[in-house]
């Protein structure tokens, strides 16, 4: 099994953190370290990071949690700040957020210690769609609707068509659904940015059709069979 998939299903990073583990030069096999393409033998071949050994974790944990705001989507924050785990219950395993919501954002998170449920939610080649409730602080117009819906450029690179849904509209502001299937740094906000306007509220609602139901602000609960079977198929 190629090493970056081995740390993955062993619960110790997702593919991508794998890679960058393994360019830190942190990964060894057998005592060596290894490059990107190594392969490991998983039934006789002993893998270390940072010096510990790494074991093939048989069975995976997956939670959802609606996240609140003011909250980093980081296992620890270097500030200091409070990170999604804190909301974890205390015998919750070791465990890791499937990519990132800011920290003004708010909504639907999986944590899960499985690396290829990660990889398959967040590498954009999969184009698993992600439905955010917005608010903005200046109406939008049919025009920004169009061009939303098209495509704008952020950081000098075009965002692939998407879904906008204008829910709402007032004087000073409008509700909207985004769902969009990549997942660009601050895709959202820097969209409506790119048109003149500012997000001023945020939330994940969606992850394909898994939704939020039943979960209160800071709540967070296992997901159950039906659900893991929902996501691991998609
Ligand atoms: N888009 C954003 O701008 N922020 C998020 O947290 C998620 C998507």
């Amino acid at each position: 099994m190629r090493i970056n998939k081995f740390l993955a299903y062993s619960g110790v990073a997702s593919r991508r953190a794998a890679d960058e583990l393994i360019n830190d030069g942190v990964v060894k096999i057998n005592g060596k370290v290894c490059s990107l393409g190594d392969d490991v033998d998983v039934s006789s071949d002993k893998v270390t990071v940072n010096g510990k050994p790494v074991n093939v974790v048989k069975k995976y944990d997956y939670y959802i949690m609606n996240k609140p705001k003011g909250y980093v989507c980081t296992v620890k924050d270097d500030k200091g700040r409070k990170t999604v785990m804190d909301l974890l219950p205390t015998n919750a395993k070791r465990l890791f957020p499937v990519g990132r919501l800011d920290y003004d954002t708010e909504g639907l998170l999986i944590l899960t210690n499985d690396g290829e449920l990660t990889y398959k939610l967040t590498h954009p080649k999969n184009e698993v769609p992600k439905t955010y409730l917005v608010k903005t602080e200046k109406p939008v117009s049919d025009e920004d609707l169009s061009k939303l819906r098209s495509g704008v450029y952020i950081d000098g690179v075009k965002t692939k068509k998407c879904n906008v849904r204008l829910v709402e509209s007032y004087k000073d502001g409008a509700k909207l659904h985004v769902t969009i299937s990549e997942g660009k740094n601050r895709q959202v906000r820097k969209m409506f940015e790119a048109v003149g306007n500012c997000v001023d509220f945020l939330k994940r609602i969606k992850i394909g059709d898994l939704t939020l139901t039943g979960l209160d602000r800071g709540e967070v609960r296992q997901l159950n069979a039906r659900e893991i079977d929902y996501l691991l198929n998609l």
